[in-house]
């Protein structure tokens, strides 16, 4: 697996790892261009044999004080393998503040988990944050 900056040639890929990572919340294709094309977002793929298997996208906000991950994920059939933690840690080495914060599902136990391992911690949580209710679980990392 290696790990390279994607652009808007990644869309199509983008679109499917979205689709099948986030069944209940897949962002709208605008977004995916967007989070492709916005100045200063850190967007980066993980490939195997010339495929996007991972997607994860940092979002700076210098003037809060922290980045956002925005988007992290991994097509099932190459979970397991470490491929997220590497995701996360090559986006952070390349995100400029020293907090960052993301949000998950409070369900999304083996996302936590990863998280934790990460060195995140919970500091908020949003209620009925997403579409089906369901609230989310803000964490911070500081480094
Ligand atoms: C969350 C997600 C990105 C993790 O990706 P991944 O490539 O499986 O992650 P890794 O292989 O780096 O594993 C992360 C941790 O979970 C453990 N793990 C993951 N899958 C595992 C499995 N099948 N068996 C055992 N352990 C597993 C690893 O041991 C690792 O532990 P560590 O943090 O102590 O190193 C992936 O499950 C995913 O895309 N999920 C759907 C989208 C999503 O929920 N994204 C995050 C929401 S914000």
């Amino acid at each position: 697996m290696e790990i390279y900056p994607a652009n808007l040639l990644d869309l199509n890929a983008l679109r499917r790892v979205e689709a099948v990572c986030f069944p209940q919340d897949a962002w709208p294709l605008l977004d995916l261009v967007a989070v492709l094309t916005f100045p200063g977002v850190v967007r980066l793929k993980a490939v195997v044999a010339g495929q996007m298997v991972g997607f994860i996208a940092g979002d700076p906000r210098p003037a809060e004080g922290f980045s956002w991950i925005a988007t992290l994920g991994v097509l099932p059939e190459y979970r397991g393998r470490g491929y997220g933690r590497a995701l996360l840690e090559a986006c952070e080495e390349r995100l400029p503040t020293r907090r960052i914060r993301l949000s998950v599902r409070v369900s999304n136990e083996e996302a936590i988990r990863m998280y934790r391992h990460a060195g995140y911690v919970a500091i908020d949580r949003w209620g009925r944050y997403y579409n089906d209710g369901e609230d989310a679980l803000v964490m911070e990392k500081s480094r």
